[in-house]
């Protein structure tokens, strides 16, 4: 029986693979200019990281890792999201000993064992871009900022920035109790799993899709009216930054995000144009990861882009494939030797050039040009070789010319 890729593994074959050229070239280019720096992590880290960094008791810890028992005894995960690896690397590198502020960028696949359908699945990947070391609100805007430009200049408009704040370890504690009271009231209401996350983790029933559970949480207490003065003040420092960074965003008081490092600032970029999965971009402050992970105290912001869904947001009109730029019709043996001979030295200087190396009939070759929309064909015959010319076909004015052999490269180097 034919082998087929896992269910939620996709493929991303050559016609579409422009686009994700065009996305993450854009994205060093946007990320590096802000003073960003690329870092590659590995797939697979100690399950550990991610149960303490992303916490215990959240969907993807509990439900959606890929965990396994190695040869050697040891836990381990396919990383579901970078910004914990990213933290660990900079703790296990001393990065701050160099500078206090590290800001970084990775780009590659995630894997979580979600549900798939469009736009969720199973390996997907992030551009994902963090701060670590800075704690002032100027940096949570910065980081927006760079992720709106960068959103822009890949030509996607009509997205929707929502944000919220958390709050803090001193502050959250007393909103948790505020909710856990409001929906014991209802907890008839929820569902199984909901019902438990009101015990462990009752912010999390926030990204419940069940419609009981959305009704029971629809008049909730908001995490915005309990926060301390501290995150009050770091929250309307970072609105006045957006301002003065020119963007307009809105206060969503029901975003809480589904990892549990966050603190304060939370945000997501959001299209209408996708269906039920519809956040492009999330992301937030996370100023207790550190620690969590047996590190220091050091506060991190930063985003991840889901790279599936951007590029479904990607203007239609626009071409993203490369195409060839000359197709060489050989007629015969000798004429395919030239062929070869020549292919090769267009190779050299940059120029994408194709052959048919089954020797086809010239209609048969024609055609093969044709469907590969090439914009010239060199038609070498033996003819024409032992006259020292070769017929150059401009495809979309259908005019021949004849060349010299001689300047045959530069000649065509110069058109094309
Ligand atoms: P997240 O919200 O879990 O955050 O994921 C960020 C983005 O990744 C989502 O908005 C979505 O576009 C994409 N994404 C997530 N899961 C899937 C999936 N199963 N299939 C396709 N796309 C998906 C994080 O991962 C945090 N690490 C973001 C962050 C960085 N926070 C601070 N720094």
């Amino acid at each position: 029986m034919e082998i087929k890729a896992i269910r939620g593994f996709n493929d991303i074959l050559p016609d579409e693979i422009g686009k994700w050229q065009f996305v993450e070239k854009t994205a060093r280019e946007v990320f590096e200019g802000f003073g960003f720096s690329e870092i590659r992590i590995p797939i697979l880290e100690k399950t550990e990281l991610f149960s303490r960094g992303i916490g215990e008791a959240t969907d993807i810890v509990e439900k959606e890792m890929y965990t396994f028992i190695d040869r050697g005894g040891h836990s381990l995960t396919l990383r579901p999201e970078a910004t914990a690896s990213m933290a660990r690397a900079y703790l296990e590198h001393q990065l701050y000993t160099f500078d206090p502020v590290a800001k970084l960028y990775c780009i590659g696949p995630m894997f979580r064992y979600e549900r798939p359908q469009k736009g969720r699945y199973r390996q997907f990947y992030q551009i994902d871009a963090e701060v670590f070391g800075v704690e002032n609100p100027m940096v949570d805007a910065e980081v927006i900022v760079m992720l709106i430009d960068f959103l822009k200049k890949v030509g996607i408009e009509k997205l929707e920035l929502q944000i919220n704040s958390l709050g803090c370890r001193i502050c959250r504690p007393g909103y948790r109790e505020e909710l856990k009271k409001f929906l014991s009231n209802k907890s008839f209401q929820l569902c199984e799993d909901c019902q438990r996350r009101l015990q462990t983790n009752p912010l999390r029933i926030f990204d419940c899709k069940v419609e009981s559970c959305q009704e029971a949480i629809a008049n909730s207490p908001k995490v915005i009216d309990f926060i301390c003065s501290e995150c009050q003040k770091h929250f309307d420092q970072v609105k006045e930054y957006l301002e003065a960074g020119g963007l307009t965003y809105l206060l969503n008081p029901r975003m809480v995000r589904g990892l549990d490092y966050y603190t304060r600032t939370a945000f997501e970029v959001v299209s209408y144009q996708l269906g039920s999965q519809n956040a492009v971009t999330g992301g937030g402050r996370y100023d207790n990861l550190f620690q969590e992970i047996g590190g220091l105290e050091i506060p991190g912001i930063g985003f991840a882009i889901g790279m599936e869904r951007l590029v479904l947001l990607l203007p239609k009109d626009r071409e993203f494939v490369q195409t060839l730029h000359l197709f060489i019709a050989a007629l015969g043996e000798g004429a395919l030797k030239e062929a070869y001979r020549l292919l090769n030295e267009l190779h050299l200087r940059g120029i994408r050039a194709e052959i048919d190396y089954e020797g086809k009939s010239l209609k048969s070759q024609m055609r093969r040009a044709d469907k590969l929309k090439v914009p010239y064909v060199l038609i070498l015959g033996e003819k024409e070789i032992s006259r020292g010319k070769a017929v150059l076909r401009n495809m979309e004015t259908k005019s021949q010319e004849e060349i010299a052999m001689g300047d045959l490269l530069n000649n065509l180097v110069d058109k094309i």
